[in-house]
């Protein structure tokens, strides 16, 4: 390395270069997919741009409303969801967009529609925010299949039929994991430049992992059969014990995972019988992800991917990432379904 520092790649792969090179690849591909991703991607920025400095810009704290939860908005949340509806509406692109801040779906004008629904968490991890936590984004891309005006009925289809989904982690440093159904790849941000540059390409969850994630305080509120799971990850007699981590952002604890396997559940509970997180904005892309990276996604019973929605903000349960750890606990859950 010079006394300048490290040297610039001259022909360095950013997220804008890979999605063109990625559209090449499809015959009669229209471009539009590329405009939205890249609409998504000038929201992401901006957002990580808001969170590294919310504290300068006293952008940190609630703003007085609630959400459609009933949850406190922090005004991060309104910043950021803000940003992704207005990127996504002038991008021509698309039609209708369901966001965790908005408890009906938001129909683009007419003049302005074009093809694709899309599904997003504009900030996920909000209890994070204040004490400087890693926070994400989560978004889930969709085709229109009927004819006519969009309506709610065209956001309530199975994850299967997702086109794209992806997620931005707010971390250490911002980084930002897509696939459009061809593998996964995560490009970090590189401040300097500004732009997304590809450093983990074809990413793949390990098949097992040493890592089990869920929120233990609820543990007199779970099924024996998730008891007995976590109990088996702890108990030494039955092999090494597994490491505990859960940072309570979905989008790093899902991070962690792909990048270093292991199992990250919010299962259903005694107070909480469909678990915590929705369906269409935060199970459904993560479950695309790591589907796409060789992992699991459960909701204990039917994969994540073929649930079909019946609102826009309905819950699911979710047990996920690296394939064996995945299936040991769905083998518990069947036995004690017998
Ligand atoms: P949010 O959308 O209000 O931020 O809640 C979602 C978050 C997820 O990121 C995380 O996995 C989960 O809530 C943590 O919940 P809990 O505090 O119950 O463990
Ligand atoms: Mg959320």
């Amino acid at each position: 390395m010079s006394s300048a520092g490290q040297q610039l790649d001259t022909n360095c792969m950013t997220l804008t270069r890979f999605v063109l090179a990625e559209q090449r690849k499809v015959p009669g591909a229209t471009g539009d997919l590329t405009q939205l991703l890249n609409s998504l991607q000038s929201a992401v920025k901006a957002v990580s741009s808001a969170v590294r400095k919310a504290g300068i810009t006293k952008l940190f704290g609630i703003s007085g409303e609630t959400n459609v939860q009933g949850e406190e908005v922090k005004k991060l949340d309104v910043l950021s969801n803000e940003l992704f509806i207005n990127l996504l509406r002038s991008s021509y692109t698309t039609c209708l967009l369901v966001s965790e801040e908005n408890e009906t779906v938001i129909e683009v004008e007419t003049e302005k529609q074009g093809k694709y629904i899309v599904c997003f968490d504009p900030l996920d991890g909000s209890s994070n925010i204040d004490c400087l936590v890693s926070i994400g984004s989560i978004f889930a891309i969709f085709k229109k299949t009927g004819d006519g005006a969009p309506t709610t009925a065209d956001a309530l289809q199975p994850g299967r039929n997702m086109v794209a989904a992806g997620y931005a982690l707010y971390g250490s440093a911002t980084m930002l994991v897509l696939s459009t159904g061809h593998g996964v790849n995560g490009f970090m941000l590189d401040p300097a430049i500004g732009e997304f540059v590809l450093t983990d390409p074809s990413m793949t969850v390990p098949s097992r992992g040493k890592i089990y994630s869920i929120n233990e305080g609820y543990a007199h509120l779970w099924e024996p059969a998730v008891a007995e799971y976590v109990a088996s990850k702890k108990d030494p007699a039955r092999g090494k014990p597994y490491g505990a981590r859960y940072v309570g952002s979905m989008v790093a604890d899902v991070h962690r995972t792909l990048k270093y396997g292991g199992i990250f559940m919010y299962p259903a509970t005694k107070d909480a019988p469909k678990g915590k997180l929705r369906l269409l904005y935060e199970c459904n892309p993560m479950a695309f992800i790591i589907s796409q990276a060789g992992g699991l996604a459960s909701n204990g019973v039917k994969p994540i991917l073929d649930l079909v929605p019946e609102g826009i903000h309905q819950r699911a349960p979710i047990f996920l990432g690296s394939k064996d750890d995945v299936q040991d606990v769905l083998d518990l859950i069947k036995k004690h379904s017998a």
